[in-house]
């Protein structure tokens, strides 16, 4: 019975990855720590209570609502995206801040590379405390 149960678990699993990989691949957290270290550091923080720099801190951003970090002056476009960063609009962002949020502060040249997206999505993702947590709560306003 556990068996059954696990396997059907495994099946659905493999289900629902099968579907986030057709929109953002797996990636490898620590590849994605070197293209962050390369790319991001420059502005972003992503350690547990690091700092805000020209970028505000990154730790815990993934499955988070956009805009939600203490102390940071971000966008007023950003704070009205009422974006959640889940892996595809994470994957979007880097693709190109401005194309998804226009008149947003963040101004980089797109990542181009899939892979390399989602290597930075896996690294962001192990730097938070709850990265199961990442859907929307599905609160309907209207
Ligand atoms: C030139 C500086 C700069 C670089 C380089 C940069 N960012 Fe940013 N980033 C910002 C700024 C500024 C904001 C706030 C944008 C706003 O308020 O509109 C931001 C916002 C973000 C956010 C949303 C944060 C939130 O709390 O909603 C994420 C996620 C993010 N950056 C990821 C990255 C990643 C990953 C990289 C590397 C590929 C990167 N950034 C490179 C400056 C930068």
């Amino acid at each position: 019975m556990r068996v059954g149960a696990f396997s059907s678990a495994l099946i659905l699993g493999l289900g629902l990855a099968g579907m986030a990989l057709a929109a953002v691949p797996a990636g490898d957290p620590a590849a994605g720590k070197k293209a962050f270290d390369q790319t991001c550091m420059i502005c972003h923080n992503a350690d547990k209570g690091g700092p805000n720099g020209v970028g505000p801190a990154l730790y815990g951003v993934y499955g988070d609502k956009a805009a939600n970090v203490p102390g940071f002056s971000f966008s007023e476009k950003l704070k009205a995206s009422k974006i959640v960063w889940t892996p595809d609009k994470l994957d979007a962002w880097l693709q190109g801040p401005m194309n998804l949020v226009p008149g947003t502060k963040m101004s980089i040249a797109p990542i181009t590379s899939a892979s390399q997206r989602a290597d930075l999505i896996a690294f962001l993702k192990s730097r938070s405390d709850a990265p199961a947590a990442a859907p929307a709560k599905g609160k309907k306003k209207g």
